[in-house]
């Protein structure tokens, strides 16, 4: 079978998202996993926009041995040396180029003629090609350009060495049957395009990044660009489980194969969620919580005499756990291992020591631990394991006659105990006051999101917050089955990141 491509961009157009700022451990974590899940292409970042960036992509190039990376530049020297430097040690590197290429963006945005961009991209492309054979080059806007140019465009930078030629939705303007003619069109015009791959790129602001890359690859496009859980840059990137599982379960329509090992997909969809601090919505196709529940009376009856009287996928294919066994309070560390190997973690004995001592603590207040509890306990015991400050204890008293007042008792570097307390308009304003008298860090609460992980009273309570520094926005996650202790525990995991971001600076990281 003919095979696509799969370019991951989580770790960039992803990250470019709102306030999804990765440390370089959680990049690389995410890179790793991503090569697990067997992505062809990682773009890694994009080197030149911060010291950050150029670091994890760097480690990621160290650390990642089977997908080529790749790395983000503009079309100028400076970018593209950068973005060169950053990956040249890696297994397979990969040097991504772009310009716009649309009317509007060159005349208001880059001021500059056709024949100004088309000679910059032929110029780029070739100084990439000094560097390595695998370059990518991308119009930027293509979609909203005149098609001719586009066409001059990709044959220039075709000749000039550039080994992928990708097209990009920027704005996710298209519609499907029209970006289907714009790739046949390629396919048909550009006089050398069989000697490169044709890529597409949609982002997905009418909602529609992966009809259109789907449409694409019907006509001729043979990788497709996109992120876990469609995270990206406004509504986001095509997302890459649902391309995936769409050629993967259409295959009578696509003809096409992936390299991707789809039973990770669910894990991965978890992981870049809570690392990036995105939620997944519930009914969101092939990750969402509700992806493979049946409500209606009439459909739990088709599926318990025959699944695929309802279930076009089976879950087990992206790697939905099947939750077979209930956990619970009588559950032993055997069960437990396995559980969590089942949930894609391989956890040291003395992380799984910790976490299972974690679960037993739960199971003795909860009578059913759900998956997603679980997944919940090993990134609570993650969180607190690279932490400046511990949260240690925290009191609290409100109700609607007292004033609201949080007690807070903190570990510190080197183990010193640090205790204060604070007045607040409510029970967590109280508990961020004191921590802040510990902390002392000056930062700004931009956002404050409590969720459920499961259903029921005795439910663990996630929060989500961002909080923003010297113009940098970081965010923090915390679990726990009391709101309020769940809240001060997502406050030190902003504050414990902040801290470490500056701390990297001031090292010169
Ligand atoms: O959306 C876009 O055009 C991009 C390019 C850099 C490929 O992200
Ligand atoms: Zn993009």
């Amino acid at each position: 079978m003919d095979k696509i491509i799969v370019f991951d961009t989580t770790l960039r157009d992803g990250e470019q998202a709102a306030g999804g700022s990765l440390n370089i451990a959680e990049k690389v974590e995410v890179a790793r996993q991503l090569e697990r899940l067997g992505v062809d292409v990682i773009e890694a970042g994009f080197p030149v926009s911060s010291p950050g960036d150029f670091e994890s992509v760097r480690a990621i190039a160290h650390e990642v041995k089977n997908a080529t990376i790749c790395a983000l530049a503009r079309a100028n020297p400076a970018d593209i040396d950068s973005a060169w430097e950053a990956i040249k040690e890696a297994e397979s590197p990969r040097l991504h180029v772009f310009i716009s290429a649309s009317d509007i963006h060159m005349m208001h945005q880059l001021k500059k003629s056709h024949e100004q961009v088309l000679e910059l991209a032929v110029g780029m492309v070739e100084r990439a090609r000094g560097y390595t054979e695998n370059v990518e080059f991308s119009p930027m806007d293509a979609s909203r350009a005149n098609t001719e140019y586009i066409y001059r465009v990709l044959e220039a930078v075709i000749a000039a060495g550039a080994t992928t030629v990708n097209i990009p939705d920027t704005v996710g303007y298209a519609v499907p049957a029209e970006f289907g003619r714009l790739i046949a069109g390629i396919k048909q015009s550009v006089p050398n395009i069989d000697s490169a791959v044709i890529s597409v790129h949609c982002h997905n602001d009418l909602g529609l990044a992966v009809a259109n890359s789907l449409e694409a690859v019907r006509n001729g496009a043979r990788q497709v660009e996109c992120t876990i859980n469609g995270i990206g840059e406004r509504a986001g990137n095509a997302s890459l489980e649902e391309v995936a599982m769409a050629v993967a379960t259409r295959a009578d329509i696509f003809g096409i194969a992936t390299s991707l090992d789809t039973t990770q997909i669910y894990r991965t969809s978890r992981l870049v969620s809570e690392l990036t601090g995105f939620p997944v919505q519930p009914n969101k196709a092939i990750v969402g919580a509700n992806a493979f529940r049946h409500q209606s009376g009439i459909h739990q009856d088709g599926v318990i005499k025959m699944p695929a009287t309802y279930e076009i996928i089976d879950p087990q294919r992206v790697g939905v756990p099947s939750s077979a066994l209930v956990m619970g309070k009588l559950s032993g560390r055997h069960a437990f291992r396995e559980r969590l190997a089942e949930l894609g973690y391989g956890l040291s004995d003395a992380d799984f020591d910790q976490v299972f001592a974690a679960f037993k603590g739960l199971a003795d207040k909860k009578k059913e631990v759900s998956d997603r509890d679980i997944e919940s306990l090993v990134a609570e015991y993650k969180r607190t394991t690279t932490e400046h400050y511990h949260l240690e204890r925290l009191q609290v008293t409100c109700g609607d006659r007292g004033i609201p007042t949080a007690a807070v008792k903190l570990s510190g570097p080197g183990g010193k105990e640090l205790a204060d307390a604070a007045l607040g308009t409510g029970p967590v304003d109280a508990v961020f006051k004191a921590i802040n008298r510990l902390v002392g860090v000056s930062n700004t609460l931009t956002e404050f999101t409590v969720n459920s992980i499961t259903g029921g009273i005795d439910a663990i309570g996630e929060v989500l917050i961002r909080i923003e520094s010297a113009g940098v926005s970081y965010t923090g996650r915390g679990a726990d089955m009391d709101i309020i202790v769940a809240s001060a525990k997502a406050y030190m995991n902003a504050l414990n990141r902040l801290l470490s971001a500056h701390n990297t600076a001031e090292n010169g990281g």
